[in-house]
């Protein structure tokens, strides 16, 4: 008897793509980040070598990385904010290293990179230190150059990394950001014990929601069958939900070579709005319910103008639906947390868009995992 061994399908583990399997490893991903770092229901992030003190000193965080890193550091800006109440900077790498940044003394530079050889954001790194910054690294390779050379670093546990569309690592990034943010936040008395608690409890919920989520694919699937012919779709969302767009979208444009851009919802109209014609796509992401009503006016201006809206939103939501032609729930959580779980559909949407058109999904073209040129 033969016996047919294919080392790449076995590697794939029975997935179809490396992306597909690492978009089921975020469960993983996301509880190998946060479970060394909570303990008896505290944050401790020992690597962080910053006593109470230094965390009560930071006057400003300035957030540096590039592509999907960048983005979670978008989604960052608002927790740090809306939680720690901490003022945060967040630019792409190769902006950061040439505009001669205003770095205090009491800035916390952060740079989050999955391969740690980014070369852009190797450089932003080195400028900071130049300019007697301190600086964070979330890092997901073990012993990468950003890894050695920042003066603490945090690593994700998401493992290695194939497809070049990051899934898994981009979500345990998420996760590092969240527990700095509510450490930030405790020390700095903007939360109490109990809203840290509920904060980590939610946190600690979210793989289980993940899984979830990622059991819907084959509607997912359905649906973006039919928007394979697209040649534009545009995202929108407000706050947090604008970080989830620009990934949503990126991770439809770079495997599926479909043509998106992530707008501010309220800043359509200012322009943009003219490209929307007869069967335009607009996902909407409408995640924080502060935002809901201000949402629903934007997606039934795009869809006076004939657009087709597919939402993103979360259970309970269900004015959406009046706005909306076709709507994706997401479970509760803590409104600073959702980005976890909004991005797992934007993502089996952009993976099953590129599936259906045939596309290299996990090597698309002119693009590699990790850029170490400038
Ligand atoms: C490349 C990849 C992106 C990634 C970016 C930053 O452009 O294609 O998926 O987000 O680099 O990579 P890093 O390893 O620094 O997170």
């Amino acid at each position: 008897k033969k016996i047919e061994w294919d080392v790449n399908a076995a590697e794939k583990g029975g997935y179809e793509h490396f992306m597909l399997k690492e978009m089921y490893e975020q469960p993983k991903a996301v509880s190998d980040t946060f479970s060394p770092r909570i303990k008896n229901g505290e944050i401790v992030i020992e690597e962080l070598n910053m006593s109470e003190e230094d965390i009560k000193k930071i006057r400003k965080i300035t957030i540096v990385a590039c592509g999907s890193a960048y983005h979670t550091g978008v989604t960052a800006k608002y927790v740090f904010e809306g939680m720690a109440r901490i003022p945060v900077e967040v630019d792409v790498a190769s902006e950061f290293r040439y505009r001669n940044p205003i770095l205090e003394e009491d800035t916390l530079v952060i740079v989050i990179s999955q391969s740690g050889e980014t070369a852009d954001t190797l450089a932003a790194l080195r400028e900071a230190q130049k300019r007697g910054a301190k600086v964070l690294g979330i890092v997901n390779v073990v012993g990468s150059s950003i890894a050695r050379e920042a003066d603490s670093v945090m690593h994700t546990w998401a493992g290695p990394e194939i497809a070049v569309a990051t899934t898994k690592a981009y979500s345990a990034q998420l996760i590092a950001l969240y527990l700095l943010a509510t450490k930030f936040a405790g020390v700095r008395g903007q939360i109490t014990g109990d809203e840290q608690k509920e904060i980590l409890d939610d946190i600690q919920r979210l793989p289980v929601q993940i899984e979830r989520l990622l059991e819907n694919k084959k509607n997912i699937q359905k649906f973006a069958n039919r928007y394979l012919a697209a040649d534009q779709v545009f995202f929108i969302g407000r706050g947090i939900d604008y970080g989830i767009s620009m990934e949503g979208s990126l991770k439809l444009k770079e495997i599926s070579y479909i043509h998106s851009e992530a707008y501010a919802a309220g800043e359509l109209k200012h322009g943009t709005i003219s490209l929307i014609e007869e069967g335009t796509l607009v996902v909407s992401v409408s995640t924080q319910k502060d935002l809901y009503k201000k949402m629903i006016s934007n997606m039934e201006e795009v869809r006076t103008r004939g657009a087709f809206v597919m939402a993103v939103s979360v259970e309970g939501n269900l004015e959406v639906e009046k706005a909306a032609d076709y709507v994706l729930y997401i479970p509760k959580t803590n409104k600073y947390l959702m980005n976890s779980l909004a991005i797992i559909p934007l993502q089996l949407f952009g993976y099953y868009i590129a599936v259906g058109k045939g596309a290299d999904v996990d090597k698309p073209r002119n693009l590699a995992k990790s850029v170490t040129v400038e």
